[in-house]
């Protein structure tokens, strides 16, 4: 019995992770577009954007939430989820390694401090972004 419910643990688990659809460029680029036409973001904001710039106001923290939320990466009420964020940097077939799945878990947080959702995206995100710039680019390079 305890074999068995291991088994049945241990192939939930992998469904669960497989369930992630890895996002490329265009999929990105769509994301941006949607959240720039929904939250009507001023174009010289847009434009930071595309330079992976993200200035800590409203519409940028907003924005943010509006991607990642689209993305699968995080979720207004459960927050960010680590397993997908480390499966687009490190690709399906990766060897997923407990250090840089903790050094990702340490840029997030479960919202402790009650801020709203837009903040709360915002600040995880930025961490992410400085902590793995390289890595977030790489994941979103064209296929040669
Ligand atoms: C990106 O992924 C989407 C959805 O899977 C796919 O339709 C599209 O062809 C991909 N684009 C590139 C440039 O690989
Ligand atoms: C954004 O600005 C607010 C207000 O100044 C500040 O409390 C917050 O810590 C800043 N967030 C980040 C991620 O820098």
């Amino acid at each position: 019995m305890k074999v068995f419910l291991a088994i049945c643990v241990l192939i939930s688990l992998g469904l669960a992770s497989a369930d992630y659809r890895l996002r490329n460029r265009s999929d990105m680029l769509t994301y941006r577009e949607e959240c720039v036409k929904e939250l009507a973001v001023p174009a010289d904001l847009v434009e930071k954007y595309q330079k992976w710039e993200y200035p800590n106001d409203s519409t940028t923290q907003c924005y943010i939430k509006c991607v990642f939320t689209k993305w699968e990466l995080f979720d207004k009420t459960t927050g960010f989820n680590v397993e997908n964020i480390h499966q687009q940097l490190v690709g399906h077939g990766a060897d997923h390694n407990v250090a840089f799945h903790g050094k990702l878990a340490g840029c997030v947080d479960n919202n402790e401090q009650g801020s709203n959702a837009c903040e709360w995206a915002y600040r995880g995100a930025t961490c992410l972004l400085r902590e793995n710039l390289a890595q977030i680019q790489k994941s979103l390079a064209p296929k040669a």
